[in-house]
């Protein structure tokens, strides 16, 4: 199947047909995605939490992205790629945020970046990556990196007010240029008022089912990261159990001489070379 565009999103949207999202972080994963035929994948800082081990997306470097980028996008070649803008490498200025996804398209070959907030530094530098030829995806709603000036990693926009604000980001951040914006933890009646007044696709991630699109972080549907499960999270699998199950078998097999069967799991060798070894070992 050929790789989808924003034209191809648009033209999703206007037909009434779901965008789905998931995240990726290596090549696998990436290359069973494109066999399932999902039509965006993001490769989210939250690698940080699900395939680096840390407790939260602050330590991920743009190094780090860059390198997974590479690998989802040798997995997925004809699938469309968003590639995440780490802690601190758009903060600062535009221009740090223009080099910062200069380098996700260059070297880590995505179709487009994507950066949390919605405040006027972060409209300026959606403006500055638009206008450097680069496709932007905002996101707004619960921000992992402003966890700490939103009050943590909890649901935002419940009070009517807390609401508007992020309807009217939404909207500044698609005047800004955005092609696509990603709403997280929010109410489903704060999805929906975003997506019925927005001109761009609006992808939800524990945003209700009324946005054009959902994205769900793939480790937690498939039941592989268990150290934390938000809410708005549908198990589709568990396939961390069945993989602690298989290294328990294996180790069973080792340990009580079952594994490897020689003849089945072994190399074979000629038995006059056989023979002829033995003799020398003699
Ligand atoms: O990093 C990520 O996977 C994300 C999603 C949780 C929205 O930004």
């Amino acid at each position: 199947m050929a790789k989808k565009s924003v034209f191809d999103f648009t033209n999703m949207v206007e037909n009434g047909e779901k965008i789905v999202y998931l995240t990726a972080y290596d090549y696998l994963t990436a290359k069973m995605q494109e066999k399932a035929g999902i039509d965006m994948i993001l490769v989210g800082d939250s690698l940080g939490m699900v395939t680096l081990g840390y407790d939260t997306t602050f330590p991920v470097t743009l190094d780090d992205m860059v390198r997974h980028c590479q690998a989802v996008r040798r997995g997925a070649p004809n699938t469309f790629i968003v590639g995440d803008m780490p802690y601190m490498s758009y903060q600062a200025s535009d221009e740090d945020a223009v080099r910062s996804a200069g380098r996700l398209v260059k070297e880590g070959y995505v179709d487009a970046v994507k950066l949390e907030g919605g405040g006027p530094r972060i409209l300026s530098r959606i403006k500055a990556i638009n206008e450097s030829g680069i496709l932007v995806m905002g996101h707004i709603g619960l921000t992992p990196q402003f966890a700490g000036q939103i009050g943590g990693y909890k649901a935002q926009g419940r009070s009517a007010k807390a609401a508007i604000e992020l309807v009217k980001q939404a909207k500044l951040i698609e005047e800004a240029g955005a092609f696509s914006i990603l709403v997280e933890g929010v109410p489903s009646a704060v999805g929906k008022a975003i997506t019925e007044r927005a001109s761009i696709p609006v992808l939800g991630i524990g945003a209700g089912p009324y946005t054009h699109g959902q994205l769900l972080i793939y480790a937690d549907m498939v039941g592989l990261y268990d150290n934390f499960t938000p809410k708005f999270v549908k198990k589709y699998a568990n396939i961390g159990e069945i993989l602690v199950n298989a290294f328990k078998e294996y180790a069973k097999d080792v340990r009580e001489n079952r594994f490897p069967v020689d003849g089945e799991h072994t190399y074979k060798m000629k038995q006059e070379e056989e023979k002829e070894l033995l003799s020398l070992l003699d």
